[in-house]
């Protein structure tokens, strides 16, 4: 099964980027055709500081390949270096109609947000097919804000095939529904838009920071207290197994917990699980042309991967004389 999906680099990582996201992708490696890459013309709507955005890709970059994405098993590249989307964007245009692109919810909620709304804005989910369907890709997981995305590559794709054959695949999205919602230090969605985050590669004081502000009821210690109610309990378990889980179940249930120990606990929990990829991380970002080279190759087997297709989309739209 051919499997894609992008990301926008963002700056720091949190918790909820790796457990909802990340984490999933780079299981999928093992068993699954793996299409992943850095989606950086789809940052360009929302950040112009030329370095900024170069300097984003990199760490992005890093922080996949640290926690284990393997350029050996699957594809993972930089957008902007397989520029054929962009080829395929532009035909794709002419299969879309406007309303298709003015029904977009993200769309709507960025301009009703105040984004000003300029081209770049509306066409993103026809740059999102094009990502889509240059590959063949069957299954797309995608967060629940980009599934309507995902439809809008199908309905273009059925359009095009109508036109021409059948020249691309249909993608499917794939919500997970199991990761629920990582919650953040107060509950809430964990966001970088609401400061309420648990970043991977933060500094120990910094984690230790943001661990201690998780929002937590004032329960006497010695009263038994409910798992499911705490917020730290809902991050602590992220990292547990079946029974390591239970023992801590039962800890709250029992009375005598502090929320200032179980804290202390998760911050060494969280600290430990990803020194490695951190150490690792630090490396990468210590040799960037290194990490040019990694990108370098995954782009060519990206554009390798895509070049038939793209090559069918010349021919019978007449490009190719
Ligand atoms: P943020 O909300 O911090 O801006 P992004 O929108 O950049 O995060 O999300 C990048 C990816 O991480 C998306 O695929 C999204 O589904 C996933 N993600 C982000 N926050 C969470 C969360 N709290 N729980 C689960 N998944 C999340
Ligand atoms: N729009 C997606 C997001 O912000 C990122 C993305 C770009 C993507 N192209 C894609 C996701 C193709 C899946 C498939 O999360």
């Amino acid at each position: 099964m051919r499997v894609l999906s992008g990301i926008q680099p963002s700056g720091s990582l949190h918790l909820g980027n790796y457990f909802g996201m990340m984490k999933k992708m780079i299981d999928y490696q093992e068993h699954q055709q793996l299409f992943c890459f850095i989606a950086n013309y789809h940052a360009q709507t929302s950040v112009s500081d030329g370095k900024a955005l170069a300097r984003g890709t990199l760490e992005a970059a890093a922080n996949f390949l640290a926690l284990g994405m393997d350029p050996e098993k699957s594809t993972f590249w930089v957008q902007s270096d397989v520029p054929e989307v962009q080829e395929l964007a532009w035909v794709l245009s002419n299969f879309t109609p406007m309303g298709l692109l003015e029904r977009c919810h993200s769309y709507k909620d960025k301009v009703s947000r105040g984004i000003a709304a300029n081209h770049g804005l509306f066409a993103y989910p026809v740059l999102m097919t094009a990502d889509i369907l240059l590959f063949q890709s069957e299954k797309v997981p995608v967060g629940k804000d980009q599934k309507q995305h995902v439809e809008v590559a199908r309905d273009i794709a059925i359009k095009f095939n109508n036109e021409y054959g059948e020249i691309f695949t249909l993608p499917e999205p794939e919500i997970d529904e199991e990761v629920a919602t990582v919650p953040g230090l107060d509950g809430q969605k964990m966001s970088k838009s609401y400061g309420n985050t648990i970043d991977l590669f933060a500094e120990d004081n910094a984690l230790r920071k943001q661990v201690m502000r998780i929002v937590t009821d004032p329960t006497p210690v010695e009263e038994p207290k409910e798992p499911d109610a705490c917020n730290v309990y809902k991050i602590y378990r992220l990292f547990l197994d079946k029974a390591a889980d239970e023992a801590l179940r039962a800890r709250y249930r029992a009375g005598g917990l502090a929320y200032g120990e179980v804290k202390q606990e998760l911050f060494e929990t969280a600290r430990s699980h990803f020194a490695p990829q951190a150490a690792r991380r630090k490396e990468l970002l210590a040799d960037l042309d290194g990490l040019r080279r990694i990108l370098a190759r995954g782009a060519e087997k990206a554009r390798h991967a895509g070049a038939k297709t793209l090559q069918k989309v010349r021919k019978k739209t007449g490009l190719a004389y």
